[in-house]
């Protein structure tokens, strides 16, 4: 299945894609993970993206674009792929048709997850993640077993630098302008699915499960 995740910041989107990668195998690429990694080992990528994202702005499409085409090439033959927090653009989603039929295959579905202003705030602001491995939780939604320690690494868990405030309405509104608008791209194109991301996780991915092309229970 090579499916991508669309949905405002704190919608659920890194949640549901990692659920989905682990139970169906197929490889996530995360742009929003892989631009954090950079910017944790300085590396030049790192070094280009970190005040964009500190400020809640997005990373230049080109910037993005390199990123995902070295991804793809790998994994364009795989059985599948998870794209989260890309394309964010109508520019990229043009650039991610052409990488695509370059390499003769489609994408199956585009979801379209939606949850109220206010409740995205409060995910935000109270999600920490585990730099090490990655993993996300909630201080209320998705607490680890131990406070503020990753259950699966044991890692000290932190606050992402954008999930601030002022950085979180930065964000929102840069969605409504400049990623919103690949609800019309897609939906014109007839695969992209809506679904409702408020509820408990398992009620979302239970959703999830009804618009995704799987076969197979949750
Ligand atoms: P990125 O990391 O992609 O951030 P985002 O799109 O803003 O999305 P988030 O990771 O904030 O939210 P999510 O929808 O994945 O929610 P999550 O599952 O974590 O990008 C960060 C930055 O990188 C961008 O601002 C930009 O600068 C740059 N960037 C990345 N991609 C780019 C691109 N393509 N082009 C240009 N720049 C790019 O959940 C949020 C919280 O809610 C968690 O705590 C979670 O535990 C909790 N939660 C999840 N589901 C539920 C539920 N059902 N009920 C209760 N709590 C829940």
């Amino acid at each position: 299945m090579r499916v991508v995740f669309l949905g405002a910041p704190g919608v659920g989107k890194g949640t549901q894609a990692d659920r989905v990668s682990v139970q169906f195998g197929h490889p996530k690429i995360s742009t929003g993970d892989i631009l954090r990694e950079a910017v944790r080992n300085q590396t030049s990528l790192g070094q280009q993206a970190k005040a964009c994202m500190d400020a809640g702005k997005l990373v230049p499409d080109e910037v993005v674009i390199g990123i995902v085409k070295a991804k793809l090439a790998e994994l364009v033959c795989a059985k599948g792929f998870l794209l989260d927090g890309f394309p964010r653009t109508v520019a990229q989603a043009e650039a991610l048709n052409r990488l695509l039929e370059d390499a003769k295959v489609r994408l199956d579905q585009v979801v379209n997850v939606i949850v109220p202003r206010d409740e995205l705030v409060k995910r935000l602001s109270g999600r920490r993640s585990c730099p090490t491995c990655q993993a996300v939780y909630h201080v209320d939604y998705r607490q680890p077993k131990r406070a503020d320690v990753c259950d699966q690494c044991g890692g000290a868990l932190m606050q992402r630098s954008d999930d601030r405030r002022e950085a979180v309405e930065t964000r929102l509104a840069v969605y409504e302008e400049q990623t919103a608008p690949l609800i019309a791209f897609y939906r014109a194109r007839g695969i992209l699915a809506d679904i409702d991301g408020t509820g408990s996780i398992e009620e979302v991915y239970v959703r999830l499960m009804r618009v995704l092309p799987v076969r197979g229970s949750a």
